[in-house]
């Protein structure tokens, strides 16, 4: 007999399934790559983020194995107590020199890009102060604006005119902008050159969330570079679990910045370090995204947009404007997107449906991401399951 505990969230959950957005995990018996195993089922894979296909590759095994070898599974304790290890420490100083956005730029290592925007903006904001943020940001910088405590005021997506009007009735004391670079869920990009213009017109921060750039534009060192942009009062947050084929993430920021998050940020300070096995790892990732092994990845990976732009142009459904690796086909409700992954589904194809809250509502879509692992002959076979399940 269920307590009542139970009996509510089994009905908020018999709610969500009757309005179909339940999610289901999908367990892979294989590694991450365009060629998965689902159920024991081979399924050719359009859902992950390893855009440059390093998620499997065999210099960052290696890396990894000798890693744990020298240095063992786990760090042991938090950066601040003794879990800071040479490998962090190494990988912190290629990340500035890679991905810094203003002279003498300083970059931290954090567990993930979930910890690192609630940490940069716990810092940088607090009671009284005012987060602007992009309509379809991140969850997780929306987050790390309610945990600062601080205003979260969001305006109309890459509407940089209706930021500038909220940015000046804004009585904030500090003002932050807020913004992914790539849009997760549109793969469009944000206006940088501007948001940094209205930054320094009313004195703000600017955080860019560079989760799906790094790695990928501005010849691997992310959104920011790719803009041309340095500035002081940028602060960049890149994800090292996407196109860099690990885990965790980093800020790189002025060292006033970096100094603050590690004096002040519970979600840096009272986290344990991830294992530095994940550093080597990350370290032989940084050599191939910033060689020419990189440019050969993301040059097949443009080719390969657009060859999917082309022919997904020709299908029934909204193929949103992106030059990413991240292809959004909106077909509207939850239910008809998730009709449509399931016909991909049975012709072999795994590409996710998102569905609200993760995007707004009437848009839900499949998100369709592109990685240099995927060949010509893989996109072919993705658009001729599509023309497939239009019918
Ligand atoms: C734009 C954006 N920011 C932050 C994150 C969080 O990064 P992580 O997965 O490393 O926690 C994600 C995705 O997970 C993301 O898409």
């Amino acid at each position: 007999m269920a307590t009542t505990l139970i009996g509510a969230l089994e009905r908020e959950l018999a709610g969500r399934r009757a309005a179909g957005l339940h999610r289901a995990r999908r367990t892979l018996a294989s590694a991450q790559g365009p060629r998965v195993v689902v159920d024991g089922v081979p399924l050719l894979a359009f859902a992950s983020n390893d855009y440059l296909g390093l998620a499997n590759d065999p210099a960052l095994v290696a890396a990894a194995c000798e890693g744990a070898h020298r240095w063992g599974t786990g760090a042991g304790a938090s950066h601040l107590v003794c879990g800071h290890q040479a490998p962090h420490a190494a990988l912190e100083e290629a990340l500035a020199a890679c991905a810094g956005p203003c002279e003498g730029a300083r970059a931290l290592l954090m567990s993930s890009g979930y910890l690192a925007n609630l940490a940069i903006l716990t810092a940088l904001a607090g009671r009284g102060d005012a987060v602007f943020a992009d309509r379809l940001n991140h969850a997780c910088l929306n987050d790390g604006a309610l945990l600062a405590r601080a205003d979260l005021v969001r305006y109309p997506h890459l509407d940089v005119d209706a930021l500038a009007r909220r940015l000046a009735a804004s009585r904030a004391r500090r003002k932050l902008i807020a913004t992914d670079a790539v849009f997760s869920m549109d793969g469009d990009l944000a206006p940088l050159p501007r948001l940094l213009d209205l930054a320094e017109e009313h004195d703000a921060w600017l955080v860019v969330d560079d989760a799906h750039g790094f790695g990928v534009l501005g010849g691997g060192r992310g959104s920011v570079r790719a803009a041309g942009l340095t500035s002081e009062r940028i602060v960049v947050m890149g994800t090292l679990g996407k196109a860099a084929g690990v885990a965790g993430a980093f800020v790189a920021a002025h060292p006033a910045v970096v100094d603050t998050i590690v004096q002040t940020a519970r979600p840096y300070v009272y986290t344990t370090a991830a294992p530095a096995l994940l550093a080597c790892a990350l370290l032989a990732a940084l050599d191939v995204l910033r060689g020419g092994g990189g440019d050969r990845r993301r040059a097949r990976l443009s080719a390969l947009v657009e060859r999917f732009r082309a022919g997904a142009a020709q299908l029934p459904w909204t193929l949103l404007p992106s030059s990413t690796p991240i292809q959004a086909l909106v077909t509207g409700t939850s239910d008809s997107a998730v009709a449509l992954s399931n016909a991909l589904l049975a012709r072999g194809v795994l590409v996710p449906a998102i569905r609200p809250p993760t995007v707004p509502e009437g848009t839900a879509r499949l998100r369709v991401s592109l990685s240099a692992a995927h060949d010509a002959a893989d996109v072919d076979r993705l658009l001729d399951a599509l023309r497939g399940a239009a019918g």
